[in-house]
């Protein structure tokens, strides 16, 4: 998926060097990928086998050819600025489409399309949304969170073969 994503200015200096550790250190990143950024087995459990890659600058890390921008696409997590709601929008209408049409189906057969999020979508809904097809049958923005700690937006979609009212 190609989503334009805008660098910003890095400054390297020791106060914001300490504010990075810091974050890198409270919002789990060390949790994962080890308090040096190294990459290490996160879970190993029967079938289930999960390696954190290496972020560092050294050898073996897979940020070696890392931009800016891709810095910012990576750490945009819990960013609700108007531009990363967009982003946000965009790569669930677009996984959601994928994901449909796996099934066979296509947003032509959705009856009801309904998002959940407490951030202002409303100028965003005409072109992530209807835009993409993705409303035949409107959209129902629920003004609440998504179940999900840590999640900003969420939608869902549902397209049954019959629907009976009563
Ligand atoms: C729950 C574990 C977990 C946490 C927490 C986590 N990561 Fe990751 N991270 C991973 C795994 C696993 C991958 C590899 C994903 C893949 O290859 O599909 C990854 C991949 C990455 C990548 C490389 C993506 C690429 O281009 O290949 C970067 C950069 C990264 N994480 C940064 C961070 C930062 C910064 C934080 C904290 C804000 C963080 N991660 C928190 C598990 C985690």
């Amino acid at each position: 998926m190609s989503v334009a994503v805008a660098p910003v200015a890095v400054r390297a200096d020791a106060a914001q060097i300490e504010q990075g550790r810091y974050l890198f250190s409270t919002r789990g990143c060390a949790d994962c990928h080890g308090a040096n950024g190294a990459g290490k087995t996160v879970i190993k459990d029967g079938p289930m086998l999960i390696v954190s890659p290496n972020i560092t600058s050294g050898a073996n890390s897979v940020t070696t050819a890392y931009k800016i921008e891709d810095w910012v696409r990576t750490v945009r997590h819990g960013d609700t600025s108007a531009d990363a709601l967009r982003e946000k929008m965009r790569f669930v209408v677009e996984l959601m489409e994928g994901r449909l049409k796996a099934l066979g189906f296509s947003w032509s057969d959705a009856l009801a399309t309904q998002a959940y999020t407490v951030h202002d979508i409303g100028s965003l809904i005409g072109p992530e949304i209807a835009a993409h097809g993705a409303a035949p049958a409107g959209v129902t923005w629920h003004l609440a969170r998504p179940p999900v700690h840590g999640l900003e937006f969420e939608m869902d979609v549902r397209g049954p073969a019959r629907e009976l009212l009563i």
